[in-house]
């Protein structure tokens, strides 16, 4: 994908893969691999038309594997940089025979800005992004305005985004950010955080916040036309 000209939300560390890890990356990425090239048609790449959901940062992919094995009616595009993720769910997809998602290594936003068209996803999912909770990196956080507009923008009208982060300060920049986008109405009450929904599987990273005494914030929005005053 292009090289971003905005501020990274990331940094590209060098995590290695696992022997088997590269074996599956290798065997299994022209599969199911998505390397974008113009704006995506998401439907082709699937071939069916179930509805198309996104996370943002799988990470080592644990949510990811379980939302798509929970909903096989439901097509996932998960994004990351994450070397190591991408081997541990392409062994996944082929041990659990999952066909009903795709990865893409690269920047969410210039997946958003560039291979995503208007109104073609059904959900958005961002579970604990990296919070960047020095003052001084705060603004390589995500969730900004810009963002969850551009976000907003390629969710249909009643699509779903899900947020969760176990760093208070983060959560409140989340609530404040997401409350004033006129394009998101907050599915719990305005200006509440959602209770942990059931169905949000739990990832390993969020384990190790709980084993280290930190709480979780989950906002779940629903896109909406905003209101012409
Ligand atoms: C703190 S980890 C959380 C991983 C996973 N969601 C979980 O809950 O275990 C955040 C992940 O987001 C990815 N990430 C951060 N900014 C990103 C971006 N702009 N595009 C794609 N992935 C990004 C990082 O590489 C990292 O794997």
């Amino acid at each position: 994908m292009q090289s971003p000209s905005h501020i990274r939300s990331f940094v590209r560390r060098n995590g290695r893969m696992t022997p088997s890890q590269q074996l599956a990356y290798t065997d299994l990425w022209s599969h199911y691999g998505i390397e974008p090239d113009g704006v995506l048609d998401l439907n082709a790449i699937f071939a069916r038309t179930q509805p198309k959901h996104l996370e943002i940062g799988f990470g080592m992919g644990d949510a990811l594997i379980a939302m798509a094995q929970q909903h096989p009616d439901v097509d996932y595009i998960g994004i990351d940089v994450h070397l190591p993720g991408f081997g541990k769910v392409l062994k996944q997809i082929e041990a659990e025979q999952l066909s009903n998602i795709r990865l893409i290594n690269g920047d969410a936003v210039l997946l958003l800005q560039h291979h995503l068209a208007i109104a073609s996803l059904d959900a958005v999912y961002l579970f604990f992004p990296d919070p960047w909770h020095k003052k001084r990196h705060n603004k390589r956080r995500l969730v900004q305005p810009d963002f969850v507009e551009l976000l907003a923008s390629r969710l249909k009208v009643g699509g779903l985004f899900h947020l969760a982060t176990d760093w208070q300060d983060y959560a409140e920049q989340m609530l404040q950010v997401v409350e004033a986008c006129p394009h998101f109405q907050n599915l719990t009450a305005p200006n509440s955080y959602a209770p942990r929904p059931a169905d949000r599987p739990l990832t390993k990273f969020e384990l190790r916040g709980q084993r280290h005494g930190h709480g979780v914030w989950d906002l779940r929005y629903q896109k909406i036309e905003p209101t012409q005053d």
